[in-house]
């Protein structure tokens, strides 16, 4: 009863022998109570059916080696790569053994034997749906899961991007238009790292350590923030720390977008020529994060307007980079970056300050 039920609601594409259509297929098909079947006698008409419709099972008739059917075989399982091919049985004629191999190794589920022992190609169809629907469901369940993971891993990113953004609007102590100073710079810091040439991995986590690059400006007093006039050597000295404070504040995580950041707080005030600060690192011991983030940074401030200065045109700011090349900045980067500068044009168009 199970197999009846089984057998009538199953679509079946019968591909006859080429020679002449054999009415002992549709004759063992019926008696075995499949009703809905569809015959083509020319496997390019089967192909192209099978381009828009979707049927349960093929039937396919391999009458010798040198069958067409064997070709369409082949160019089934080639084309299964991409996506999952339905299910072949093939029919082939007692003693093939061969043939039976070669249609099995190319792909075939299953095969039937003619003359036909209407019980067998009842379970042997049967078989073959059932080992295919299991796959079907197995494929539905991974479609299903990646597209979870998926909304998940997106949720995480957002929620990552909301943080970080949050944490560096607060580094950025009493300028206005910290939350769009530290967007370009990730933006920037994203474009740059990978006309370097960095892999896709690192330009993403780039874009989102990078905004916190002065996250360690939280343990410097407002009072030297927010001083109008030069500051002390004292004061400076104190200020300077907010490099290591930074890194310390990210902490030894094991993430690798939380080393990125703490990275990039320690090192986005060293210089080319080994004059920055906290270390004095020089040329490629300095992290290439830092020196990506510390041409970003500088480039945005030049181009911003802060209370002591109006914004530099962006000529101005691309030709002081090109001066410091060699010096505060790593030269083969500032040449990436000149050559960006539509890009570059684009990101300060599309976060502009507010005030
Ligand atoms: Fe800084
Ligand atoms: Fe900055």
């Amino acid at each position: 009863m199970f197999i009846d039920e089984f057998l009538k609601s199953a679509s079946v594409l019968v591909c006859d022998d080429p020679t002449g259509s054999d009415p002992a297929f549709g004759q063992a098909l019926e008696a075995a109570g499949i009703s809905a079947v569809t015959s083509v006698s020319d496997l390019v008409a089967a192909q192209a059916l099978l381009r828009n419709t979707c049927f349960d099972l093929i039937l396919l008739d391999v009458n010798s080696a040198q069958s067409s059917a064997l070709d369409f075989l082949a160019q089934r399982q080639l084309a299964s790569t991409d996506s999952p091919a339905q299910p072949v049985l093939v029919v082939i004629h007692p003693n093939a053994t061969d043939l039976r191999h070669r249609a099995l190794t190319l792909g075939a589920v299953d095969f039937v034997e003619r003359p036909f022992d209407i019980e067998a190609l009842q379970l042997r169809i049967c078989n073959a749906l059932r080992v295919c629907q299991a796959q079907a469901r197995e494929r539905h369940f991974d479609e299903e899961l990646e597209v979870r993971v998926q909304a998940r891993t997106t949720e995480l990113i957002n929620a990552t991007d909301a943080m970080v953004h949050r944490l560096g609007r607060v580094c950025e102590k009493g300028d206005v238009n910290a939350a769009t100073h530290i967007v370009r710079v990730g933006k920037m810091a994203h474009l740059l790292a990978k006309t370097a040439g960095l892999g896709a991995e690192r330009c993403f986590m780039i874009e989102r350590a990078a905004p916190l690059h002065d996250v360690g400006m939280l343990c410097v007093s407002d009072d030297i923030l927010s001083k109008a006039g030069r500051l002390s050597d004292e004061e400076l000295a104190h200020m300077r720390c907010h490099a290591q404070m930074g890194e310390d504040l990210l902490g030894n995580h094991p993430s690798a977008l939380v080393q990125m950041a703490a990275s990039i707080a320690s090192n986005h005030h060293e210089r080319w020529d080994g004059t920055g600060y906290p270390n004095g690192l020089q040329g490629e011991s300095i992290p290439i994060e830092g020196r990506i983030t510390a041409i970003c940074d500088v480039f945005d401030a030049l181009t911003s307007k802060r209370s002591y200065k109006d914004p530099w045109s962006v000529q101005n700011a691309v030709d002081y980079l090109v001066a410091q090349a060699g010096h505060c900045f790593d030269p083969s980067l500032v040449a990436h970056f000149v050559t960006q500068l539509d890009a570059v044009e684009e990101i300060l168009v599309r976060y502009p300050d507010t005030h």
